[in-house]
């Protein structure tokens, strides 16, 4: 299709509710090609799902295998070997002895987000006025129990929420004790807060609430939908800190772009939850288990965490010598391959020209630019990244 033609029908028949960017016809690694015959390195990743980069033939393969097989795409809830294959790879990836064994799987983050809410509150049961402990600053998604949670008064105003929720300041144990009392049946962390700017947890933190929770008997619950999947350098975030949760959330880069997400909650937790009190149609489809379980072998033979945490070690230092050379970035932030670049103004100019220079990037927040690229960018690629940032400072310094 024409690419204006495809602008105006969005333009005027989708919701309107995203800010979209070019007209993307493919991809490859951590390339998109634009509908103009533009390329561009993918600082974006799709929001951070595409870890593994994009067009990977693997997956290409493992789809076509699936299909031709005649294997149903969604099949109620069916035992599946494709399924239960991915249980037991999950299972087997969580921290040893945290007793994180039962998993419930869902098709997006937020919905991730609202089955951790409810299994905690199932495993508070007797708890009449249930309160649920967040931060500031935090994004958890946009379904209404998710967005109680989540801070920005702006994707807030105008819905009716669920109650009980209060706002702990990040990385600040006094101000959790403050809030949590008898009624509070978890308390929800991302380990890295991404969507307000990129800002990681202090270790010395994360050790004293996971203690916190474990005395006072109330589930911890981790949110790495954005930093799982190898994001930052390690399969998941929480192997950085040394800690588990008491659940778990996952989603974007589960299942090479395919909708998935997944609750993983310890028995003790589960064992409260009676069944049939939460459900999904399409979750734990057996297709996308079995796309998820070929992303997991891509993980285990291609050395994704590796080149993530080589481009990583170039990128820190390059971009820490373009705060030096220009006073309007404040900070950089982050963790292997979660980058936010702080700046003392608003950024939408930098994405903006970033673009027109073969860049996508993100923001987070208004000051803030963030790098999600695929785990699989090249250190060529990463370098083009950081000249076109440069060059483009540069003329805006001019
Ligand atoms: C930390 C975190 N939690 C939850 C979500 C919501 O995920 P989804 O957009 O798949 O519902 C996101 C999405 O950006 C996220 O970054």
């Amino acid at each position: 299709m024409d690419p204006e033609r495809i602008l105006a029908i969005e333009n005027a028949h989708d919701s309107g509710q995203f800010n979209k960017k070019v007209p993307i016809l493919k991809g490859k690694g951590a390339m998109l090609f634009g509908q103009d015959g533009r390329a561009y390195i993918d600082c974006v990743g799709g929001h951070g799902v595409s870890v593994i980069g994009y067009a990977h033939p693997r997956i290409t393969k493992a789809v076509c295998d699936y299909l031709r097989a005649d294997r149903p795409i969604a099949c109620g809830h069916f035992y599946d070997e494709s399924r239960a294959e991915l249980i037991q790879r999950l299972v087997d990836a969580m921290p040893a002895g945290s007793g994180l064994s039962r998993v419930f799987f869902c098709n997006s983050g937020t919905e991730s987000v609202e089955a951790a809410l409810k299994f905690a509150m199932k495993y508070k049961k007797h708890v009449k006025d249930k309160e649920i402990i967040g931060f500031k600053r935090a994004f958890h998604g946009r379904t209404l129990g998710a967005l109680a949670i989540t801070f920005e008064p702006r994707y807030r105003q105008d819905f009716v929420l669920i109650p009980g929720v209060k706002h702990a300041s990040y990385n600040d144990l006094d101000s959790v004790k403050a809030l949590l009392n008898d009624n509070t049946v978890c308390v929800i962390l991302e380990l890295i807060q991404g969507e307000q700017g990129v800002y990681p947890a202090d270790p010395q933190f994360v050790r004293a609430l996971r203690e916190l929770c474990t005395q006072k008997d109330v589930p911890l619950v981790f949110d790495e939908i954005q930093t799982g999947f190898g994001r930052t350098g390690r399969l998941f975030c929480l192997e950085h800190y040394g800690v588990a949760p008491d659940i778990l959330c996952l989603a974007k880069g589960i299942a090479a772009g395919i909708p998935m997400g997944a609750t993983i909650a310890t028995s003790k937790i589960m064992g409260a939850v009676d069944t049939g009190s939460h459900g999904t149609t399409f979750g734990g489809n057996p297709f996308a288990c079995a796309v998820a379980v070929e992303n997991l072998n891509i993980f285990r033979d291609e050395g994704l965490l590796d080149n993530a945490t080589k481009v990583s070690a170039y990128l820190f230092p390059a971009l820490e010598q373009l705060r030096q050379k220009y006073p309007a970035i404040k900070e950089i932030r982050g963790k292997g391959l979660m980058v936010g670049i702080q700046f003392k103004g608003k950024v939408a100019e930098v994405v903006k020209r970033m673009q027109e220079r073969g860049v996508l990037v993100l923001v987070a927040g208004m000051t803030v630019v963030r790098l999600l690229p695929p785990l699989v960018i090249t250190l060529e690629q990463a370098k083009q990244v950081v000249e076109a940032l440069d060059a483009v400072l540069g003329e805006m310094q001019e």
